[in-house]
């Protein structure tokens, strides 16, 4: 949880103030609100990790408060589940994540993109494994030596070998037609590096056992304990199509974590973790790989100040003018005080005795 943060310091205001007139004008940049625009509607996540902020009220505008467990991604608040990784470290005993929170769906295509970061890139860990009908691995991701799948037991590796101890951002793609000269693409930190033909005409089916961190073993129903993963991975999300390369470059961009998988979605892991791993958060992409293209806290306490501006409306502040106190108010208002002085003077004429203001929002 963040604290409240600081208010009203993303506006620019210009006041002219006189003893009749005073007036407000009203600038705030919206540029923040536009990141998240794009497409929304085929990314969409579950709501309930999602709020629209509380702003309170204070006399110089309006502060942003996300609440416990969540915070302002430029956008919305979002949960801290949504940010967080999970931490594959030891290598014994068994670790791993079942999907638990959802049936893994039918799929003649997917896009699966997460991010990770291997601390042993020579060990052969497993990303992920899918088993249906006694059949293991028909599904399976590795990250070394070299990153490899398999799709329908068909197997690829690739050159392409992980680098220990950095974020990478992966996305495989693949669908089951064989229009496409390649059906498979591989992108890495939102760029395409690879592409193939692998497993035409497959359906991977649904309702099996989807685990992160270990494969499953052939004969029965226990882990191959050679594969276990020995890295921390984060947001991995699983779409019902293969995207296309500014999809998945978009993807990898993002900083908001708004886009979720319609097949499956991180947070759809959250109660399956099982032995010595951990469940971290924020998840650390955000700081320590996306510093610089995505807006700093201070920035981010702005927009979110400004978006409950904008969503309270304008207003003109409390402050102190000429020994008056003028209390805060919305735009397009005015205000009218007995001007101290004043009060006891013999001439009663309204224009002297009282001072207005008006608060006028451009
Ligand atoms: C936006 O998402 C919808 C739903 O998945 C999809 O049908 C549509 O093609 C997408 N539009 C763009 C421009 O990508
Ligand atoms: C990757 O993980 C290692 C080990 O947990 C950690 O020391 C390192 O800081 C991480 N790298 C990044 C870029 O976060
Ligand atoms: C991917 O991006 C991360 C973080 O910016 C960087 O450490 C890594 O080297 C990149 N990898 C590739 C293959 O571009
Ligand atoms: C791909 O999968 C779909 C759904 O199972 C199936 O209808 C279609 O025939 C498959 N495509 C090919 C080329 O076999
Ligand atoms: C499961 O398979 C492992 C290795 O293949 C074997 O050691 C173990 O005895 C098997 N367990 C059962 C219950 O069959
Ligand atoms: C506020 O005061 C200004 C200047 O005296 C005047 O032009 C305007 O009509 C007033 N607005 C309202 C809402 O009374
Ligand atoms: C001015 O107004 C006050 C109160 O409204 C009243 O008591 C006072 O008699 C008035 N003075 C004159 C000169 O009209």
């Amino acid at each position: 949880m963040k604290p409240e943060f600081a208010v009203g310091r993303h506006l620019s205001i210009q006041l002219f103030w006189t003893l009749v007139i005073v007036c407000l004008q009203w600038t705030v940049s919206i540029s923040a609100r536009q990141v998240a625009k794009h497409n929304l509607s085929s990314y969409e996540c579950h709501d309930d990790y999602y709020n629209i902020p509380y702003c309170r009220d204070h006399p110089d505008g309006y502060g942003c408060v996300c609440g416990p467990g969540f915070y302002w991604n430029t956008y919305k608040c979002i949960s801290m589940a949504i940010d967080s990784r999970f931490e594959f470290k030891a290598t014994g005993p068994t670790r791993y994540t079942l999907l638990l929170d959802k049936t893994f769906p039918t799929l003649s295509g997917f896009t699966i993109a997460f991010w990770i970061n291997v601390s042993d890139a020579s060990n052969s860990g497993t990303i992920l494994s899918y088993k249906c009908g006694g059949r293991a691995n028909i599904l399976r991701m590795m990250s070394g030596p070299y990153l490899k799948f398999s799709i329908n037991l068909e197997e690829k590796e690739t050159d392409f070998r992980v680098q220990p101890f950095q974020w990478h951002h992966l996305a495989l793609t693949w669908t089951n037609s064989s229009l496409d000269e390649n059906n498979w693409h591989l992108y890495v930190n939102g760029s395409r590096i690879r592409s193939g033909k692998l497993a035409y005409g497959y359906t991977i089916p649904m309702g099996g056992e989807f685990v992160l961190g270990q494969s499953w073993g052939q004969t029965n129903d226990t882990f191959d304990q050679r594969y276990p993963l020995d890295a921390d991975l984060v947001h991995l999300n699983i779409w019902d199509y293969p995207m296309r390369t500014e999809e998945v470059r978009y993807l990898h961009s993002s900083c908001t974590f708004m886009y979720c998988g319609n097949a499956v979605q991180w947070v759809e892991f959250r109660s399956g973790t099982r032995g010595a791993m951990r469940m971290r958060w924020p998840s650390g992409v955000f700081s320590d790989v996306m510093d610089g293209k995505c807006v700093s806290e201070a920035e981010s306490s702005d927009s979110c100040d400004t978006f409950c501006s904008e969503y309270k409306g304008a207003q003109c502040n409390e402050e102190i003018k000429e020994n008056i106190l003028w209390s805060r108010q919305k735009a397009d208002q005015n205000i009218s005080v007995l001007c101290p002085t004043f009060e006891d003077m013999t001439d009663n004429s309204t224009a002297l005795r009282y001072a207005q203001r008006s608060c006028q929002a451009n």
